[in-house]
């Protein structure tokens, strides 16, 4: 089976806990509640095209543990690929414990585990064969970050790259992931991100520097206020879908599943922009960054 597009980023564990106040060095505090889901930013932006009916594959890393068996289980059930997964003999999967009190002040931890092994090496090659978008997001350690600078430098140029920097990848600035960078066709960073990564207060001037890279589009997600798209011909500043916000988790990710999905059926710049607006407005409606994922009956029609 050719998969349409792979998606390659950080395989985690989310553990949430609800608590009654952060603690401090020599403090402590009660937990009142506990949420696990399987996350990862672009493993839930290939939920999210799983969910749109694309054929999405999945490259990343586990250990075979039972944090491991759960990322994959969530991967099969909801129809990603897991065929170009590595799975560590050795090692613990990737964590994120999250701490949350009751004004929702949060404190979280990243444990990168096995992520932080994934070596250039390990990836198969042909798995990418005849796929039309490779959608990258951060990793915290430098092997796999060089794994994703070597993989680009080896990619058929039929595969069209699209990244979401995150902040890991944002605050490394544009010198440092100026490899990547020049190899993308379009970046999806935030509004906060897009700073960290040009420098430039005005998200219209930071795009402008990232299109001067030769990055093709330039989309920046501005929370509640939607989205600015740019190719440098063209640009839309597109409004939000009004939505009652139950949490915002995981929005962004969502954003990048419609967005590609746009890209992929060879939607306009626009339509793109309001796909991504759209899916992430769904997410929104529900807990974590994975339950309210729209399928692709729920798309309005006029943008399938
Ligand atoms: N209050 C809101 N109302 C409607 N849509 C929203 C709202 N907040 C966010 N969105 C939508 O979600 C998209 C992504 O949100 P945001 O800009 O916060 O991304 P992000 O910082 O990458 O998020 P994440 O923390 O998930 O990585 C926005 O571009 C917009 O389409
Ligand atoms: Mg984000």
């Amino acid at each position: 089976m050719t998969l349409d597009v792979i998606c390659f980023g950080a395989l985690n564990m989310d553990r949430l806990y609800k608590v009654d106040r952060l603690a401090g060095a020599d403090e402590e505090s009660i937990i009142l509640d506990f949420r696990e889901t399987p996350g990862g930013s672009a493993a839930n932006t290939a939920v999210g095209l799983a969910r749109l009916g694309v054929k999405v594959g999945y490259i990343g890393k586990v250990a075979e543990d039972r944090d491991g068996k759960l990322l994959l289980k969530s991967f099969i059930d909801e129809g990603v690929d897991v065929g170009g997964i590595i799975i560590s003999k050795t090692g613990r999967s990737g964590a994120v414990l999250g701490f949350v009190d009751q004004k929702g002040n949060r404190a979280l931890y990243l444990d990168p585990g096995v992520n932080d092994t994934l070596e250039f090496g390990e990836i198969n090659l042909e798995y990418i064969k005849g796929a039309k978008i490779l959608h990258l997001t951060s990793f915290a350690g430098e092997r796999p970050f060089k794994a994703q600078k070597n993989l680009l430098e080896n990619l058929p140029p039929e595969i069209k790259v699209t990244l979401d920097p995150g902040a890991i990848y944002a605050r490394r600035g544009l010198l440092d992931l100026r490899p990547i960078i020049k190899k993308c066709y379009a970046l999806l960073p935030s509004e906060g991100e897009l700073r960290l990564l040009t420098s430039e207060e005005d998200y219209r001037r930071g795009a402008e520097n990232l299109l001067r890279e030769d990055v093709k589009i330039v989309a920046v997600k501005l929370g509640e206020k939607g989205c600015y798209i740019t190719n440098g011909l063209e640009s839309h500043l597109l409004e939000p879908f009004r939505v009652k916000v139950v949490d915002t988790t995981g929005a962004g990710d969502a954003f990048c599943a419609g967005f590609i999905y746009g890209l992929l059926k060879g939607k306009s710049l626009r339509e793109c922009g309001i796909l991504g607006n759209f899916v992430a407005s769904r997410c929104l409606t529900k807990m974590g960054a994975r339950d309210g994922l729209p399928r692709l009956a729920d798309l309005p029609s006029s943008l399938r």
